[in-house]
């Protein structure tokens, strides 16, 4: 990644990503990072604010996050906006959360053409309001030759609702014999889920102290690692960012694998 900059360039890019003594190893950076923003309600209501306030401040949080993830070199982040689950908040609520994700995709279109972000969304996102679905695809549009990161954006979504309609269109083309019961396989699978052009997940980050995973990305974690962070959402930024990359690379993933056969390149 670095091959065009002289040595000194590569020291200080590398400073830059610095946790104490420990630096991110660019070689060894997570493909896929998965993060559930959650805490927005309690940072605002910790300071005595209604919870729409916590919303608000968390389009700070992605701001800088996402800014941070295309600084490191990470190429997939899927960000949980909103779950089906979360259609059933009050209503004030909800309309909220969709206004906010229309004027901050007007407001961050050009932090995503100066960074070579390619937006894209997953979800049932025919129940987004008109207004929504129209700024989101135009968003989309407008970024889809972007290739630096990909911005995934999980909107109206549920892991379960997407397994059940990947199951629905295999089930379809077993019965138009397009497809036999024999060849359905992982990739098949992958093939129809709403993720099926991205990499599986590497790093699941959650805020809020909470240690769910809310019906997010059930088949694409599989092999994932965690990593839970008690600050709310409205307080992460890029540094945190930067502390779970480094907490995850520390980690040795084995994939079913003995550490032995590892370090043995087994
Ligand atoms: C969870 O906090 C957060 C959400 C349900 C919404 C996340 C939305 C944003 C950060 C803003 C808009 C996003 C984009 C991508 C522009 P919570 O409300 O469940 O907090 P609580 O658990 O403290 O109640």
């Amino acid at each position: 990644m670095y091959s065009d900059l002289a040595e000194k360039d590569v020291i200080q890019v590398r400073t830059k990503f610095m946790k104490g003594n420990t630096i991110i190893d660019t070689s060894k950076l997570p493909k896929h990072i998965a993060i559930i923003m959650d805490g927005n309600g309690r940072w605002a209501k910790q300071k005595g604010k209604l919870r729409v306030f916590g919303h608000k401040n968390g389009v700070k949080a992605v701001r800088d996050t996402i800014e941070g993830a295309a600084e490191i070199g990470i190429k997939v982040v899927t960000l949980y906006a909103f779950s089906t689950e979360n259609w059933n908040r009050p209503k004030h609520e909800v309309d909220v959360l969709m206004n906010l994700l229309v004027s901050s995709l007007k407001k961050e279109l050009k932090l995503l053409q100066d960074n070579n972000i390619k937006l894209q969304a997953i979800g049932n996102l025919e129940k987004l309001p008109k207004k929504a679905q129209k700024e989101l695809n135009e968003v989309i549009t407008i970024t889809k030759n972007n290739t630096h990161l990909i911005l995934n954006l999980a909107i109206s979504y549920s892991a379960k609702e997407e397994i059940v309609n990947a199951f629905k269109n295999i089930s379809k083309k077993i019965v138009n014999n397009e497809l036999s019961i024999k060849e359905i396989d992982e990739n098949i699978i992958n093939n129809h889920l709403y993720t099926r052009n991205l990499p599986n997940v590497d790093l699941v980050i959650r805020t809020s102290g909470e240690k769910r995973i809310s019906n997010f990305l059930l088949w694409q974690i599989a092999y994932a690692e965690f990593y839970f962070t008690d600050l709310f959402w409205p307080d992460f930024r890029k540094k945190h960012l930067k502390e779970a990359i480094i907490d995850y690379q520390q980690r040795e993933r084995r994939f079913g694998k003995t550490s032995d056969q590892l370090q043995n390149n087994e």
